[in-house]
């Protein structure tokens, strides 16, 4: 066979695979296309078997997962998180902020984008330092309220993107409050200052940039993220699996 036919073959393959199975999407995935009180339209089902694994459409994943083969085969482009690592690197900041800065959106990239900090914060959880939980959590905070002393302001990009009248919620205001009096307040709010709205689409950081600072701060489970029955294996799990239909 050569290059084409196998390709050809394996288009194939792909086709018949999908053609014998049934794949469904999570009601948060549709929610708001489509009201979820809604009963969904019947899928032909006849014959077929639901999805309970690997999504042929996605890139299969490696069967003891890493961090980075998560930023390879499910996240989004990651270009503004390396960036922001890398801004925040050559500021002379903490390791432990410099891994939050590569973390710190990972939710919105690969996951669920409304709360993205508080989602970030708990995949990371069980294999980061606490400091770096929270400032991940609060970054998202953080980012609507001002702080001159490190010469923060609300961002112009904001203004464009909610419109001027946006106010953030009540919750957000209390989650702001707390985050102030916290002894880490200002590693969340570095997260926010090395935060890049604008980043430079001609310059490329590789993830192994920062191979040594995951090595040191994020506990690789050794199993495989997803399967080692910490708090967060599941949402792992679901990133990696999004369509199993249970
Ligand atoms: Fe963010
Ligand atoms: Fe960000």
């Amino acid at each position: 066979m050569n290059t084409l036919e196998r390709a050809e073959a394996a288009d194939h393959a792909l086709i018949e695979e999908l053609d014998r199975l049934v794949i469904v999407k999570s009601a948060i995935y549709t929610s708001g296309e489509r009201d979820p009180r809604e009963p969904l339209p019947r899928q032909d089902d006849k014959g077929k078997l639901y999805l309970m694994g690997h999504d042929p459409r996605l890139a299969p994943m490696p069967a003891r997962p890493t961090l980075f083969d998560f930023f390879r085969y499910r996240f989004g482009p990651a270009a503004h998180v390396l960036q922001s690592a890398r801004l925040a690197r050559k500021n002379g900041v903490d390791e432990k902020i410099v891994l939050a800065c590569l973390l710190h959106d990972i939710a919105t990239s690969g996951f669920i984008r409304a709360d993205h900090g508080y989602w970030s914060a708990q995949l990371v959880e069980p294999y980061v330092d606490p400091e770096v939980v929270f400032a991940i959590r609060y970054h998202q905070v953080l980012r609507f309220y001002p702080d001159e002393s490190v010469g923060y302001r609300y961002p112009d990009s904001y203004v464009r993107l909610f419109g001027p009248d946006f106010r953030p919620e009540p919750y957000l205001d209390r989650a702001h409050e707390r985050a102030r009096a916290h002894k880490w307040y200002m590693s969340a709010r570095l997260v926010t200052v090395n935060d890049l709205y604008a980043f430079d689409p001609t310059v490329q950081v590789e993830l192994e940039e920062f191979t040594d600072v995951v090595g040191r701060h994020f506990r690789q489970p050794e199993e495989g993220l997803g399967f080692d029955d910490s708090p967060s294996a599941h949402m792992w799990r679901t990133i990696m699996w999004p369509t199993r239909y249970l």
